[in-house]
């Protein structure tokens, strides 16, 4: 199936942090910088045409040196743990990160909230 782009820095998702443009290399007009701290988060509200089952690919930026993990919720559960976004070459460099989930049909609550004090990577977007 096609997929959708939902950019992180635009409704209908919800940044926790700054959405900043100054790391080339973004899509759209921007990406979500979220806070630094254990717990800030990036809300996405997707639409699935059917329930079942979905990949949900993150592009981010990590430019830390570090992984920068997160939990990822669908529709309020988690369903991977402190699943690893690991460190890029720099804030610049992008890279995706993709997992499988189950969707339901219609709208979907996509939540990363990081795990460690130093916050989530930059985030860009999520591709269903
Ligand atoms: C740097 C970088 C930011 C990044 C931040 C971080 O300040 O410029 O884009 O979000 O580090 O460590 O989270």
């Amino acid at each position: 199936a096609a997929t959708s782009r939902y950019e992180a820095e635009s409704a209908p998702a919800v940044c926790g942090g700054a959405v900043a443009s100054n790391h080339s290399g973004f899509s759209g007009s921007g990406f979500c910088d979220s806070s630094n701290a254990v717990g800030s988060a990036v809300t996405f509200t997707v639409n699935a045409t059917a329930a079942g089952t979905a990949t949900l690919a993150f592009r981010y930026a990590n430019g830390s040196g570090t992984n920068r993990p997160a939990d990822v919720s669908v529709n309020g559960s988690v369903v991977q743990a402190a699943s690893a976004f690991a460190a890029t070459s720099s804030w610049s460099t992008w890279a995706t990160k993709s997992l499988t989930v189950q969707l339901n049909a219609g709208s979907n609550t996509v939540r990363l909230a990081a795990t460690t004090a130093a916050g989530l990577g930059n985030i860009d977007y999520l591709e269903v």
